[in-house]
């Protein structure tokens, strides 16, 4: 096994789907606290929480007391956090990634002072993970926009976020940099392309724009907002690393005709090329190609040119789950889960919920990233999402998750001896978390089972999973032993 000495192995969580505690510390509310539980019935042909339409989130909004909304219960973090970062740490981690909630700091986005109390939970929460020495690993936003913004502002359409989030993460950068070496500052930015509302906290059919221009409007703004958080962080914190993040969806081509080849290169390029405005510090002639092809425009913000250039990140954090397959001819696309379109591919298997299982795509995309940014990376989310039964006996017998993630560690090791930089590896939901698909508890990713259902009902008791007892080995021996 090639894994490096100092190499970060941990999991991770977003503080929407984890935390709970929604009317507690002084927290706002966010635009996720009013999606509701969609149960997951056609779980192979969904993306779930991309329904979130303006009348459906009025009629929430106006009944909030008629709706199952898993999100403001998450996993009960806020009042559980000693006991989970103690298991935790029994497995040995090394970091732990997580999100912070932008209402729990400032409740609607628009305080000119931050909520102490908030600042004061996180201040508990890190100081709580030094104690066993895991380090820290914090997304600034990962989905969770303050409500109000969304209902004033339509979201991240309005420039005015940009000076409001650079207010936060400066907040931030300030109270947090001796604590919190990695920061990343947008969970998956692209995923506002694929789910407007999750993504970016806007109703598509409030702007005046098309749908593409809309959501790259709003993906100008988090970019700029990106790179003015890198600017302060690089002046004022030099000891961190600060990243950025994308859904990384690694694509084939259908067949090798030409045509579905050249297909499959403009839908890598755009997937990538968000690391190329963060990373390189501009947006690619291809990106351009793209927007003046598919009439997208939208407005640039003053000096953006500048503000790119100069701010670039330290290293390139995304989350894998599966590959797709991709054709010259899109009304063959399907629709079998995160975030894409895309036809079967009939050599790989899929999950319950459809999502190609696919580690060898792993290591083509650790190749394809490094050769093409040479920066050092950092898999923030890997897992598969499945249904556990908890026995009489409180034991979860989860062998499919060991299989994958061991295919996944083995895919990681063959590009480590390829020659990648990999900073660490944090498996996605390493305790069970509301997902963010369908906003239920039956998609579990867990070393650590959590009584809870899609209703809340449960004991919210934690349980090691046959997981958690392998993980830990694989920790403890830096990934020599994954049997
Ligand atoms: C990623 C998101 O896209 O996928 C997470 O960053 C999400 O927030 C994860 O939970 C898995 O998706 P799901 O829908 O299975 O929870």
């Amino acid at each position: 096994m090639t894994f490096p000495k100092d190499f970060l192995w941990g999991g991770a969580t977003a503080s929407a789907q984890y935390e709970g505690g929604f009317d507690q510390g002084g927290r706002g509310k966010s635009q996720l606290d009013f999606i509701d539980f969609v149960p997951s019935v056609n779980r192979k042909n969904s993306i779930g929480t991309d329904y979130m339409s303006l009348e459906r989130f009025l009629k929430i909004r106006n009944n909030e007391g008629e709706y199952n909304l898993p999100y403001r219960r998450g996993s009960e973090f806020y009042t559980h956090y000693k006991e989970d970062i103690a298991l935790f740490a029994e497995m040995g981690f090394k970091t732990y990634r997580m999100s912070i909630s932008w209402c729990r700091i400032f409740p609607t986005g628009e305080e000119t002072e931050p909520n102490q109390e908030g600042l004061k939970f996180y201040h508990d929460v890190f100081d709580e993970l030094r104690k066993y020495g895991i380090e820290p690993l914090v997304t600034m936003i990962h989905y969770e926009n303050p409500l109000p913004l969304t209902e004033k502002y339509n979201g991240w359409e309005d420039k005015r976020l940009i000076d409001l989030f650079v207010k936060y993460s400066k907040v931030l950068i300030d109270e947090y940099k001796d604590k919190v070496k990695y920061w990343i500052t947008f969970n998956e930015i692209n995923a506002t392309l694929s789910t407007p509302y999750v993504g970016a906290g806007i109703f598509v059919e409030k702007s005046e724009k098309n749908e593409l221009s809309v959501c790259y409007q709003a993906l100008h703004h988090q970019l700029i907002a990106s790179a003015l958080t890198v600017e302060y962080a690089h002046k004022t914190a030099p000891q961190c690393m600060i990243g950025c993040m994308i859904a990384r969806l690694e694509c084939y081509a259908e067949t090798c005709s030409p045509a579905d080849v050249e297909a499959t290169m403009i839908e890598d390029q755009i997937n990538l090329s968000f690391f190329d405005v963060m990373a390189r510090g501009y947006y690619p002639k291809s990106m351009l190609n793209y927007f003046r092809d598919n009439d997208i425009s939208f407005d640039y913000v003053e000096n953006y040119q500048e503000i790119l250039k100069n701010n670039t990140v330290d290293f390139l954090a995304f989350s894998y789950y599966m590959t797709y397959v991709v054709s010259a001819d899109p009304s063959k696309a399907e629709n079998p889960g995160n975030l894409v379109k895309s036809l079967v591919n009939p050599y790989i298997e899929v999950s319950e919920w459809g999502w190609g299982i696919d580690p060898t795509g792993l290591r083509v995309t650790l190749n394809k990233i490094y050769d093409k940014y040479r920066l050092p990376m950092f898999i923030v989310e890997n897992g598969l999402g499945a249904v556990d039964t908890l026995e009489a006996d409180g034991t979860i017998h989860d062998d499919y998750r060991i299989n994958y993630l061991r295919e996944h560690i083995k895919a990681m090791d063959k590009a480590l001896d390829d020659g990648v930089e990999l900073l660490g590896y944090t498996t996605w939901g390493c305790i069970d978390i509301c997902s963010a698909s369908f906003a239920d508890m039956t998609k579990r990713y867990g070393f650590i089972y959590v009584d809870a259902d899609d209703y809340g009902k449960g004991t919210y008791d934690r349980y090691r999973k046959d997981s958690f007892h392998w993980y830990k080995k694989v920790i403890a021996s830096n990934g020599e032993d994954i049997d």
